[in-house]
Formats: structure tokens, C-alpha cells, sequence
């Protein structure tokens, strides 16, 4: 069977629609990887693992955020349109430029262990006894499964309408997994609370987008929200 997709061109500044020969258990990338072998080799797209844990492939699929390698054209009727992420500049076809994101993460205060724990011969493998419950562990853990996709941050109306006046939820989700820590000492509210967090009315898209199945919303923006009105309560 043929199935038509239409692959974005930043040349053309239009879509232009390919026919491919598609075999059972084909994903989206795998039709762009034919259009590339079969039609025009110069389409720009980036992909590395094709098994969802790069987080490489990013794209809009018929206008919803998600990874080309995860996507089966069976789970599709109709065209495929594929098109870049629109919340980031684009470089060329389906390649963004994510530079500002990645300096955005370089900004978040990092982990700093609580010296209160470290014996006081500044031994780091010294520590004091300390106890970690299974609840702990498992909350970072999930944030931990982020392959930084940036399908959430594309998905998010607060990132698109407040643009860097957002931190947006991928980074909500690395400050979590370092508040979160037991072992980390650093107040990060006031960060968050700059970067603009109020801003996130938990429409939950970017959870629903989340390849990694990370709670987003739940477990990482919510309860930061709510350290930061702890915070100007107290
Ligand atoms: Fe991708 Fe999920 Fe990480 Fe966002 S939180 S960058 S959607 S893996
Ligand atoms: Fe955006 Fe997710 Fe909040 S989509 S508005 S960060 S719940
Ligand atoms: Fe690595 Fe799709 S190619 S996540």
C-alpha cells in the first residue's frame, strides 16, 4: 500500500508531498528516511537512536508534537504532514536551532550537596548516616527518564505566548529532579518564580506530548508552584 506524506521545506516554504510504499510496523521516520533514499537527499531532518531515547527527532505530526521514530502511519488516517517544532527558530526543513534552550538549562542553579551530611573532614564518601525512603528515590527517578525531546516546550502555550518569559516545563522538570533530591541544599524558588512559572495554568499538554510518560504537570510544576506560595505565605 501507498500512503502520501508531505515533508515541510524551508526552501520551498511549503509542504511538498512524497508517495511512499509503506510495510507493516512503519513509523513516521522511517517514510522520511525513504523520501531521503529515494527522492530528495538534501531534505535536512535529524535523528539518531530511532528507538525514542535520543530525543532527536522532534517534530509536529499532522500538528501534534511528537518523536518521527515512535509515530507507527498506522496510528495515522489520512496525509502525514510533518513540520518542524514552531516554538524554536528553524534551521533548515526539519532541524531547529534549541542554542537558547540549552543556555536556558545552563541557568538553573545546579545540585549542591548539604554539607550538613558530609562529615566534617570534607570527605564526600564520608557522609553521616542519613535514611532514603523509596518514595524519594522513585520521584527522581521519573524526572531522570527526561530524553530532552523538547516536545513539551512545543506544545505549550504559555512558552509560545510568554516566549523567555517562561522557563517552560522541560526545565521545570530538571529544577523537580534537583529540588527533589534529598541530598541537594539549594533553594531554587525564587529561580522559578523569576522564570516566570506563574505563567503555566496546567493545561497539561505538555504531559499528554511526553514520550517518557513523565507526570509534568503533577509532579514537577504543580508542586513547585506550590513551594513557591508556601514561600510568600510564610
Ligand atoms: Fe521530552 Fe518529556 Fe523531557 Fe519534555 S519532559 S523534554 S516531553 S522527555
Ligand atoms: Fe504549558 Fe504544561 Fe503548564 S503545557 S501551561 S507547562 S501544564
Ligand atoms: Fe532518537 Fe527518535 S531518533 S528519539
Amino acid at each position: 500500500m501507498d500512503r502520501k506524506i508531505k515533508l515541510f521545506s524551508s526552501k520551498q516554504e511549503r509542504l511538498v508531498e512524497y508517495t511512499v510504499p509503506i510495510e507493516h510496523g512503519m513509523v513516521v521516520l522511517d517514510a522520511v528516511i525513504y523520501v531521503l533514499e529515494h527522492f530528495d537527499s538534501s531534505i535536512s531532518v535529524r535523528w539518531n537512536c530511532k528507538a525514542g531515547r535520543c530525543g532527536s527527532c522532534g517534530a509536529e505530526i499532522n500538528g501534534v508534537p511528537s518523536l518521527m521514530c515512535k509515530t507507527r502511519l498506522d496510528s495515522i488516517n489520512g496525509d502525514i504532514e510533518v513540520l518542524p517544532m514552531k516554538v524554536f527558530p528553524n534551521v533548515k526543513d526539519l532541524v531547529i536551532d534549541p542554542t537558547d534552550t540549552w543556555h536556558i538549562k545552563k541557568s538553573i542553579p545546579n545540585f549542591k550537596i548539604n554539607e550538613q551530611i558530609i562529615s566534617k573532614s570534607n570527605d564526600i564518601t564520608a557522609t553521616k548516616n542519613i535514611t532514603l525512603y523509596e518514595y524519594d528515590v522513585t520521584r527522581a527517578q521519573e524526572f531522570k527518564r527526561c530524553i530532552e525531546c523538547f516536545l513539551c516546550l512545543d506544545s505549550c502555550h504559555a512558552v509560545r505566548v510568554h516566549k523567555s518569559a517562561y522557563i517552560g516545563p522541560m526545565h521545570v522538570v530538571k529544577t523537580a529532579s534537583l529540588d527533589m533530591n534529598p541530598l541537594d541544599s539549594i533553594d531554587r524558588r525564587e529561580f522559578l518564580d523569576k522564570k516566570g512559572i506563574r505563567f503555566c495554568n496546567v493545561t497539561k499538554c505538555c504531559t499528554e506530548v511526553c514520550p517518557a510518560k513523565i507526570k509534568i504537570t503533577d509532579n514537577a510544576i504543580i508542586p513547585e508552584k506550590e513551594r513557591i506560595n508556601d514561600k510568600k505565605v510564610i
